[in-house]
């Protein structure tokens, strides 16, 4: 059980889903402060989870021991240099969930030889299905590991990455990841719709069947190999419905895709650094 005050600069869709996961998890709310400029989304955050809520970060350094950095990531910098400002030799663990910017650009705003675990979670976050990659700079200690874990696991999956460049793949993976399913979701349908099946029937049936095969993986000690080749029967549609994906590249085309998000994902991280 996490016993340390935790405050969020920023009180939007991430920090929300992750207040809302910690709380659910057993978490004081009087250990939660948030942060937030707009006032009508600091009474809902109050309202709805009896969480302290401040209009400015400088408010509330002096309780929190651990910072979330849940603002959008074109405004990190000048947060952190406020931050920074006001830290008055402090050393809070410091969690950025923002995409694309790096713990040694953070650290440099915040000032320098601060404790910073990088993050990069997903949508699903937002329902407690997530999947966060975490990468921790060397001042972060063993406990603050475990803490800013316990955190991301409140609303889905976690796993550590030892070198930070490769948080541009789990970026290029899991990040961008629920967009390609949506696209395959989406095009399954419109297929089926072709096909003569209405709407709603393709919608429902392609997005139990995305669900169904997931949870099935998920659950199963076989990989994700041996269970393609479990339902393909020789001679079947399954075989020959596959046997068109891979004749017209679709191997080649996620391996290029992927390439190109985790290139996007370091050219962006490098425009956001320059600051
Ligand atoms: N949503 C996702 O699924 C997702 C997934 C992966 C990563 N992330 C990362 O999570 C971060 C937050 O994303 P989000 O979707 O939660 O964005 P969001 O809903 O826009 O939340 C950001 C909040 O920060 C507030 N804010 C602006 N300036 C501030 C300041 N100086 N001090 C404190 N708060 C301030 C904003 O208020 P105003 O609206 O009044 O400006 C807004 O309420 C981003 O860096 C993003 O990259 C999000």
């Amino acid at each position: 059980m996490i016993k340390k005050s935790i405050g969020f600069i920023g009180g939007g869709n991430m920090a929300s889903s992750l207040i809302g996961g910690l709380i659910a998890d057993g978490i004081d709310p009087a250990q939660i402060s948030v942060a937030e400029p707009d006032s009508e989304r600091r009474a809902t955050l109050r309202a709805h989870f009896a969480i302290n809520v401040v209009e400015s970060a400088e408010a509330m350094l002096e309780e929190v021991s651990i910072i979330i950095l849940a603002v959008k990531p074109q405004i990190i910098h000048e947060v952190c240099s406020n931050i920074g400002n006001h830290l008055k030799g402090k050393s809070p663990l410091f969690i950025s969930v923002a995409a694309g910017i790096h713990v040694a650009d953070i650290d440099r705003w915040l000032g320098g030889e601060q404790a910073i675990v990088r993050t990069m979670p997903n949508t699903p976050a937002l329902i407690r299905t997530g999947a966060t990659g975490l990468f921790a700079n060397a001042k972060v200690s063993k406990e603050q590991r475990e803490l800013s874990e316990a955190i991301m696991r409140a609303v889905g999956v976690t796993i550590w990455v030892e070198r930070e460049d490769e948080i541009d793949i789990v970026t290029a993976l899991s990040g961008s990841g629920p967009a390609y399913y949506f696209l395959v979701i989406e095009l399954m349908q419109q297929s089926a719709m072709k096909l003569g099946l209405s709407e709603e029937s393709s919608r429902l049936l392609a997005l139990q069947t995305a669900f169904g095969a997931t949870k099935m993986a998920l659950e199963s000690s076989d990989d994700c190999a041996t269970l393609r080749r479990k339902v393909t029967s020789p001679g079947g549609t399954t075989e020959r419905a596959l046997g068109i994906m891979l004749d017209n590249k679709l191997d080649e085309t996620i391996d290029a895709a992927l390439t190109s998000a985790r290139d996007r994902a370091r050219e962006l991280a490098e425009q956001l650094g320059n600051q």
